[in-house]
């Protein structure tokens, strides 16, 4: 073929991009002048990298800082992987066995990497220096993650977020209203004698009630349990993967964290105060909370023991 003349196949594709353009109205050979002159895309570029580095700012400066803020951004970027696909899912229209079960085995596979990496945290930074740069953090708390709150809204009814003393009492004749207002983690981190929020929880309800009602509404009929129960209520491959996602979300992976919480602040004669102040060897341990995203799916042994460490080990060999 004469070098100059060009291939078959290049032309074809000329001739569907000047369809694709001409359909907007727009003049191909402008478009083709732009990539003339286009730089070539580069990784740093299209990863952002530069920004993704600049957004450490350490309030202290124990080295240790950098690692506690690059942990927690880590986990608000798998956090947002999760609810990614809890979106995609919620949206699929119609919905087939094979897509719903492919897509809770990602979420399932960026939990067990929570769950394993929380040893960043565990054993990754010096006692002395995490115990005085949290004071400088005062009164920021993980607590405060949005994203955590919204993946557990995005995948089970609002009942099932109730605290766990509330929960009988709301199951029947409550709207999504009063079973937000008795959200587990608001009475978490409200002083039972005096009915005073926390200063941590006031501003984020501040910052994030109104959105979270909005997608508690999105959600109401296309959270996961939802889909589950409308779509494949008897698939053995689907109940495994809730239940896995499950004992993650709500039993695994608060147990790591809790791990993280009882190596820096249990600390002889006295608990060290946690920086959001709530009283959290009560409030964090899964045995208190008794979240379940899909209770039906439990024995009542299995609910009855949700967090203890037998019943743990057992599931996981089951699994
Ligand atoms: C040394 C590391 C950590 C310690 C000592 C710690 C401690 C605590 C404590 C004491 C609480 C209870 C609320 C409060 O009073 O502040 C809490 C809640 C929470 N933290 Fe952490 N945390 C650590 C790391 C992380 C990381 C890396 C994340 C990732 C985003 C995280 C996310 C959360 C979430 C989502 C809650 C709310 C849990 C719930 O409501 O059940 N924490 N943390």
């Amino acid at each position: 073929m004469d070098k100059s003349s060009l291939d078959p196949s290049l032309i074809e594709q000329l001739k569907k991009l000047q369809q694709k353009y001409a359909v907007m109205g727009q003049d191909l050979s402008s478009y083709l002048d732009g990539l003339l002159h286009a730089d070539y895309l580069t990784y740093w570029d299209y990863i952002h990298v530069d920004t993704l580095l600049s957004l450490q700012n350490p309030k202290t400066s124990f080295p240790d800082e950098k690692v506690f803020i690059i942990y927690h951004q880590i986990t608000e970027l798998y956090f947002n992987l999760i609810l990614w696909e809890i979106e995609q899912v919620a949206q699929r229209e119609p919905i087939e066995e094979i897509y719903f079960v492919q897509r809770l085995d990602r979420i399932i596979n960026y939990f067990r990497q929570l769950e394993s990496s929380f040893a960043v945290m565990v054993d990754g930074m010096e006692q002395g220096q995490f115990l005085k740069f949290r004071m400088s953090l005062l009164p920021a708390s993980g607590f405060q993650s949005a994203q955590y709150r919204m993946i557990e809204i995005c995948s089970t009814d609002m009942i099932n977020l109730v605290n766990v003393h509330e929960r009988e009492a709301l199951i029947e004749y409550s709207d999504l209203e009063q079973q937000l207002e008795n959200i587990y983690w608001k009475s978490g981190a409200t002083e039972l004698a005096t009915g005073k929020k926390t200063l941590t929880l006031q501003q984020f309800e501040e910052k994030y009630m109104k959105l979270l009602k909005a997608i508690a509404l999105k959600y109401r009929n296309s959270n996961l349990k939802q889909i589950f129960e409308r779509h494949f209520p008897a698939s053995r491959e689907v109940i495994s993967r809730l239940r896995e996602f499950d004992q993650l979300a709500n039993v695994l992976w608060p147990l790591a964290h809790l791990k993280s919480a009882g190596r820096y602040l249990q600390k002889a004669p006295e608990d060290i105060k946690a920086t959001g102040g709530t009283n959290w060897q009560k409030y964090l341990p899964p045995r208190f909370q008794k979240i379940m995203f899909f209770p039906e799916l439990w024995s009542e042994a299995e609910k009855a023991d949700w967090g203890k460490a037998g019943v743990i080990n057992a599931l996981l060999k089951h699994n």
